[in-house]
């Protein structure tokens, strides 16, 4: 979508999943990328950070007090960070009970178990790289597995977005595999839309400080692919939103409630 937004040609934006249909079921779980597939959802965005013994998991916080039941389990270990727990440990956490009864037992994905849950329900994937400053090395890691996981391979390629907040994590990205998409979270000024146009595809910025001129002045920019950057906005949730941000030229609209925006696009 929004290719050929310079030529004047307006696209309904793709609606991608945010932390899967989180509105409706754990962020960031199995349960809330199903949850996506089953309401007829392709994409699904999601957040990757590091345990302490190395192994790569979905979620969001840099700590698991949040959304899961850590407190309970392992009362002695405040601030319950991500990077000081092991695998086997975050394995034994309930994700879901914090949600809702219903989803008691719901565990916090790897990011190798969460993959092949995508694959088998046939989604797209908008990859958070989640506060990378914490995790050394986390690009290259991230890509073997990807890679490991055949979603570096060119048939697959164009269901896969790399985005972070960092512009370094993406730059990184970008050298070290150039065909993958890349998105850069925030709204970069003129002088910075231009230096990360070298690195990223996309420039994702929260809804509430976008423009028509702000997504115009972006579309107007190349990537590093010769192809005019693309906007996918963040986080929104309601209808009346989501007809404003559509009307702003957006390519993609990142939600809790993938229905809701749905059905607000097809009706304005
Ligand atoms: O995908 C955009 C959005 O997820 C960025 O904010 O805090 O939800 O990761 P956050
Ligand atoms: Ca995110």
């Amino acid at each position: 979508p929004g290719s050929d937004a310079r030529a004047g040609v307006v696209r309904e934006p793709t609606v991608i999943a945010h932390r899967g249909a989180s509105a409706y079921a754990p962020e960031n779980t199995l349960a809330s990328i199903d949850k996506a597939a089953r309401l007829g959802f392709s994409w699904v965005e999601n957040d990757v950070q590091r345990t302490k013994d190395g192994e790569l998991v979905v979620i969001h916080d840099d700590s698991l007090q949040r959304t899961t039941n850590v407190e309970q389990v392992f009362p002695g270990r405040a601030p319950w960070k991500v990077k000081d727990f092991t695998a086997a440990e975050i394995a034994r956490l309930d994700a879901g009970s914090w949600y809702s009864p219903a989803y008691a037992g719901t565990r916090v994905p790897t990011l190798k178990q969460y993959m092949r849950r995508i694959e088998h329900n046939h989604e797209k994937l908008l990859l958070e790289i989640k506060n990378p400053e914490l995790y050394p090395g986390i690009e290259q890691q991230t890509l073997k597995l990807l890679g490991n996981e055949g979603w570096l391979d060119q048939k697959h390629l164009n269901r896969l977005v790399v985005q972070s907040f960092s512009a370094d994590s993406i730059r990184t990205v970008h050298q070290l595999k150039p065909a993958i998409t890349t998105g850069y979270l925030g709204s970069p000024t003129a002088t910075q839309l231009h230096q990360y146009a070298r690195f990223t595809d996309l420039v994702n910025p929260s809804y509430a400080s976008l423009s028509t001129a702000y997504v115009t002045a972006v579309h107007a920019v190349d990537g590093p692919h010769g192809r005019p950057l693309r906007v996918f906005a963040w986080t929104v949730n309601d209808a009346s939103t989501a007809c404003k941000v559509a009307g702003y030229g957006v390519d993609g609209i990142i939600t809790n409630k993938p229905d809701v925006v749905r059905a607000a696009l097809g009706s304005h």
